[in-house]
């Protein structure tokens, strides 16, 4: 595990988002494991702004998603099919049938996520899976008590997870109680992750995650165990690890971090700045586009 501590949530976000960049111009058929959250938005809106001003490709690329919630169809507005395509799908030149999330509306639910769990192989794996992190340290939706080998399967929302989604529905009651996520042991076989964490309210939980024993309480302390998975931070995010002088150090000399150290030329805009900017443009017409 390396961890890499920028100064503010800009820099951390268009770090995530370059890296992704990166990785997706040397292989353009790139299969990215894709994540949901207020964090993220930043991210997508740095990656639509590389799209439009820079060319960066996505027609190739293939995604995953790590989860959805049950009962949601993919046209409801807190759905996260709902929640990809307004912030990346519709606005890159991704093919959405190269776009994949589980479908919460599946009538049987075991093999939508056997079924899942098939694609991703089909796929040949996921190259580079983009995390989150919840406030109780869950990826995707493995919630407390996750098996660390654990697939694909239907997690119930802990009390946590749900009150931490209330701002992002009409109506607390309205938070579903069921998602299908990854498994822990999913996320672990993909071939790179990358967990982006900023604001203070992340701190306590990522130094869990990080600096803490390994614990099916706290998935993201599985991350321990992945042979090639970065953390970026902002400050705020990293302010309770007790090494971060050593990662500050790993970060400055290590001759892969070369070309990102830099920050981005002044024209480029951050994550931030992108999602403000594209909040001001017309919503693009979006289509209820099924799976
Ligand atoms: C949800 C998602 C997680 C994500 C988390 C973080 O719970 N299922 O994958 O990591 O939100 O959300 P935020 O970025 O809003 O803190």
């Amino acid at each position: 595990m390396e961890v890499v501590i920028r100064p503010n949530a800009d820099a951390a976000t268009d770090l995530v988002a370059r890296v992704i960049a990166r990785e997706l111009r040397d292989n353009p058929c790139l299969v990215m494991g894709l994540a949901t959250g207020r964090t993220m938005e930043s991210v997508y809106a740095r990656l639509v702004q590389m799209h439009r001003e820079e060319g960066l490709d996505f027609s190739a690329g293939r995604t995953f998603n790590l989860d959805e919630y049950v009962g949601l169809s993919s046209n409801h507005a807190n759905s996260y099919r709902h929640y990809m395509n307004h912030h990346l799908f519709l606005q890159v030149n991704i093919d959405l049938q190269n776009t994949h999330l589980p479908d919460g509306m599946a009538a049987d639910l075991v093999a939508e996520c056997a079924n899942y769990e098939r694609l991703i192989a089909g796929n040949g794996g996921i190259d580079l899976q983009l995390l989150g992190i919840g406030q109780n340290g869950h990826l995707g939706f493995n919630e407390p008590l996750s098996a660390l080998r654990s697939r694909t399967r239907v997690k119930i929302l802990s009390p946590v997870t749900r009150a931490q989604n209330v701002p992002l529905f009409p109506r607390p009651e309205l938070v579903p109680h069921r998602a299908i996520t990854m498994g822990v042991g999913s996320i672990l076989d993909c071939r790179c992750c990358i967990l982006l964490a900023t604001g203070e309210e992340k701190a306590a939980i990522v130094a869990k995650a990080v600096e803490g024993p390994i614990t099916s309480m706290i998935s993201a302390t599985a991350l321990q165990l992945h042979p090639e998975c970065t953390l970026i931070l902002d400050e705020a995010a990293g302010s309770q690890l007790k090494e971060s002088d050593y990662y500050h150090w790993v970060f400055e000399n290590q001759p892969e971090w070369e070309p990102f150290r830099a920050v981005s030329s002044p024209i480029a805009k951050s994550g931030f700045q992108a999602k403000r900017q594209l909040e001001k443009q017309p919503v693009e017409a979006m289509s209820d586009v099924l799976e």
